[in-house]
């Protein structure tokens, strides 16, 4: 991760400084001042570029004066529309503008009314310079990113440095799944990828692993006949964080559930080689889930959360499943396996029936790659999302909205699940036909649910982008990392698996109204009860307490999606 460090502004003695700009700020009072220091050379820059603040228009002028390297022109449109995801998108476009600059400052003073700004240019910034390289041995080094850190110019640099802290921790999180979902599936196996998860125990997570053995002792037969025909042995891995004082015994946990597929052949059911290679990242919803207990642990959450993931290979072999098998699930409902290319949600069936059984939580939400036929409902865009819950679907596209991960709520209903009817077991794993396919796969899980409130999303075709965005580069996108430490942020620390009452239509308009903050200890309609913002100066709370979680400021994002 970048180094990044905030100071009060003032020139840099070398590298390159960055200059986020609204439209307003043209002629104004922060160019002046960066005129003074550079013999007027950010007027005449801001003519010759024909530069006007527009969001998302950034321009380069190369040896501005002082040491300066470069000073660097970005647009971020409107005041009156600035917010938290646009302080983002301007930290990422920045990052993404200085090539290959070692050093550089940027100015957040004109970015600012919420007190997490300069932290969240950082973030952006942070999230936008990642890369995975690791198997690059031959890239000339001028031809790799050499930034190392970024110095934010602001007013205030203690309490930017305590805005950091929990945001720093998102992004370890973040960078923890997006790694994970890069490797390829002949490094990050079933047994490799639990023994990375042993390293959350450094953060404070209690990390178990199931093998082959404990998997046939508990039953679970769904998960097992995916993983048969590899030669790579299956694992599930629960991890918990406890994050609440243990005092308060009756409260349940929540659950994060994720589909950790290191490799999708399709199995005997297999698929064609076009592509294939994509099915390195049907992991992604483990990859997910483990960047989310990293991120909540890393900051201290206050909650207490179960997370698992089901880690299997599909592959054909002598000892694959056929079409046509019937395996008992650990629920002990026996399912028909048409399509052993249908394995995420066998996988999915066993871990969610084990840990409605084993944690009881007040909810559980699981992420899984789980049907191409998400891509052709919703494209790249939104996520599926399929809930048996009103409240809990609408504070995930909630979360969603705030950071830029867009969920879309999909049916379920009585007639899907007819169509995973079985002529000789309890169900099939697949419909008749392709028609509606990603939401009968959902009907199919919710069989495992046992009416315990719950949340499925569809990451098929957001886990991955095949293009640069402002804070995503290209490749793996951690896409629900930050939307669900979001809805942890905002409805389930301080207020442990409290049901929440749906709120009355004119609450819900409260909170949506224009510019009003959104702190972690929030909920819907409800003022805080305790203060929103760290004391300045500490990265967190005192000696042993956990750190606070400030959230930005943002305008409601249910009316300004990002993208
Ligand atoms: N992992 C795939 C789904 C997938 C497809 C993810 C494309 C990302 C991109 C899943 O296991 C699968 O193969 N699903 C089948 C289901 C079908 C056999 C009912 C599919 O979507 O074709
Ligand atoms: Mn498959
Ligand atoms: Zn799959």
């Amino acid at each position: 991760m970048l180094d990044i460090a905030f100071a009060k502004a003032a020139l840099p003695e070398s590298g390159a400084l960055v200059l986020p700009l609204a439209e307003e700020d043209m002629g104004g009072a922060l160019i002046a001042e960066w005129d003074r220091l550079l013999g007027g050379h950010v007027t005449r820059g801001v003519a010759a570029a024909e530069f006007k603040g527009r969001k998302g228009q950034s321009a380069t002028l190369l040896a501005p004066g002082g040491g300066l390297s470069r000073l660097v022109l970005v647009g971020l449109g409107k005041r009156e529309a600035l917010d938290a995801a646009a302080a983002e998108a301007a930290g990422g476009n920045a990052a993404a503008a200085l090539g290959r600059e070692s050093v550089a400052s940027i100015d957040a003073r004109a970015i600012g009314g919420w007190a997490g700004a300069p932290a969240d240019i950082a973030l952006g910034a942070v999230l936008r310079a990642w890369r995975f390289d690791r198997y690059r041995t031959k890239e000339k080094p001028e031809d790799k990113p050499r930034l190392g850190g970024i110095k934010v110019l602001c007013e205030d640099p203690s309490a930017a440095k305590a805005e950091w802290a929990p945001r720093r921790a998102v992004a370890e999180g973040v960078f923890l799944a997006r790694e994970l979902v890069s490797e390829p599936a002949n490094i990050l196996n079933p047994p490799e990828f639990a023994d990375r998860l042993r390293k959350l125990e450094k953060l404070g997570v209690e990390v178990e692993v199931f093998g082959q053995k404990d998997l046939e002792k508990l039953g679970f037969g769904a998960m097992l006949c995916v993983s048969q025909g590899s030669a790579q042995p299956p694992r599930m891995v629960v991890m918990r964080w406890n994050g609440t004082d243990q005092k308060k015994k009756d409260s349940k946990p929540i659950a994060f559930i994720g589909k950790g597929v290191t490799f999708d052949t399709g199995g005997i059911s297999i698929k064609p080689a076009g592509g294939m290679e994509d099915m390195k990242w049907d992991m992604a919803g483990a990859g997910t889930v483990s960047g989310l207990m990293a991120a909540l642990a890393g900051r201290k959450a206050k909650v207490d959360v179960v997370g698992i993931v089901g880690l299997v290979e599909n592959m054909p072999s002598g000892t694959a499943t056929r079409p046509g098998d019937v395996v008992t699930s650990y629920s002990g409902q026996t399912i028909e396996v048409i399509n052993t290319d249908a394995e995420g949600r066998l996988v999915l069936a066993d871990v969610l029936s084990y840990c409605k059984k084993r944690f009881d939580p007040a909810f559980m939400v699981n992420l899984a790659t789980l049907t191409g036929a998400i891509i052709v409902s919703l494209g790249h865009e939104h996520a599926g999302l399929f809930s048996n819950d009103d409240g809990l679907a609408r504070r995930i596209e909630e979360a969603g909205k705030a950071v830029g991960e867009l969920a879309w709520r999909m049916p379920l209903g009585e007639a899907y699940d007819r169509a995973i009817k079985s002529d000789i077991a309890d169900m099939r794993n697949v419909g008749a036909g392709r028609a509606g396919g990603s939401i009968t796969a959902a009907q199919f899980l919710q069989r495992f649910v046992e009416g315990c409130p719950w949340a499925h999303l569809d990451i098929a075709g957001t886990a991955w982008s095949s293009k640069d965005q402002p804070t995503v580069p290209k490749g793996a996108t951690a896409w629900g990392v930050r939307l669900l430490d979001r809805l942890v942020a905002e409805h389930h620390e301080g207020r442990q698996a409290t049901p929440e009452p749906e709120p009355a239509e004119e609450e819900v308009a409260a909170v949506t109204g224009a510019g009003s903050a959104s702190p972690a200890v929030l909920s819907e309609g409800t003022p805080a009860t305790e203060p929103l913002l760290p004391a300045p100066d500490t990265g967190a709370g005192p000696a042993g307490e956990p750190a606070p979680v400030p959230l930005p400021t943002r305008r409601p994002a249910t009316r300004r999606p990002r993208r």
